[in-house]
């Protein structure tokens, strides 16, 4: 496993790959890895010859300086974690290499933007659009590989690299999870003992949710219900609880009980603050 710093090691490594007509697989990360990101990590060790695994805590899709500067940082751990998975690559560049310059561009996605994550993080997605598009720029992979608990985030990139003719196939991985459901994170690491039990809230939250709207509830009736939990419960605070159509993120208040075809398909999401940590997962339906 070689360690790549800069953008020109990843050029001058790859490029006999390229040559050699080998398949590019990226998994972008922001390092503290864990279970669900070694699972992205398996998919593209199989699905492609080169894998290269980027490791960079993004500044500038972070809204709230204190969660950047608590993000947990485990690069050690991450590194003998990714060297048993026998990854190839991992691009560990530092904030200047990936931002020379502050950028002057920014990247808007309309309505996806301004809804879930969008709105009660202003600015996260630009941050997110912008990191991601030099990361595609820098290793020009065939794949890259994303997990599907950061929905908002999959539906995003998904436009922008159908909008900019990226040329990059997404592959999207299931969420996984803890015993008790919780959806494996890296901001997990910061809950407290207490919070922890309580951080199982949100899975429980859209599992009832889920059987209650098939079992024919009203949205209406499901989402009050939910507010009610966690208003009950101490120590946590919901953002939102929405039910949305998975690919274009509309939401919607009523599901297509009947097999729905492949655009109507429906999810579940949700965020909430677990002490001072914010959680989100979603489910579909
Ligand atoms: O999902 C993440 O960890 C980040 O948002 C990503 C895609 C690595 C961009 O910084």
């Amino acid at each position: 496993m070689k360690i790549l710093k800069t953008k020109q090691e990843v050029k001058q490594q790859l490029f006999a790959h390229r040559k050699a007509g080998q398949s590019i697989g990226l998994v972008p990360t922001m390092g503290a890895l864990h279970e669900g990101h070694l699972k992205l990590v398996k998919n593209a060790m199989s699905a492609t010859d080169i894998v290269v695994v980027s490791i960079f805590v993004n500044p500038t899709q972070f809204n709230n300086p204190a969660d950047l500067e608590k993000y947990p940082r485990t690069v050690a751990g991450d590194l003998d974690l990714l060297e048993k998975e026998e990854v190839d690559y991992v691009f560990l560049p530092e904030v200047e290499e990936m931002y020379p310059q502050p950028t002057a561009l920014t990247v808007d996605f309309g309505n996806l933007e301004r809804i879930l994550e969008g709105a009660f993080r202003p600015g996260h997605f630009n941050g997110v659009g912008v990191v991601v598009s030099k990361l595609f720029h820098i290793v020009q992979p065939d794949k890259a590989f994303f997990g599907q608990k950061d929905l908002q985030q999959v539906a995003i990139i998904r436009r922008m690299v159908e909008d900019l003719s990226f040329g990059v196939e997404m592959v999207v991985i299931p969420t996984c999870r803890e015993k008790d459901g919780l959806a494996m994170s890296s901001r997990n690491g910061r809950l407290s003992a207490i919070d922890r039990q309580r951080a199982v809230i949100l899975y429980d939250s859209l599992v009832q949710a889920r059987k209650e709207l098939l079992a024919g509830k009203s949205w209406f009736e499901v989402q009050k219900e939910i507010s009610h939990k966690f208003n009950e419960e101490p120590g946590v605070k919901l953002e939102y609880f929405e039910l949305v159509r998975t690919n274009s993120l509309e939401m919607i208040s009523e599901i297509d009980l009947k097999a729905p075809m492949e655009g109507q398909k429906s999810s579940i999401c949700t965020a909430a603050f677990v002490g001072d940590v914010r959680l989100i997962d979603n489910l579909s339906i």
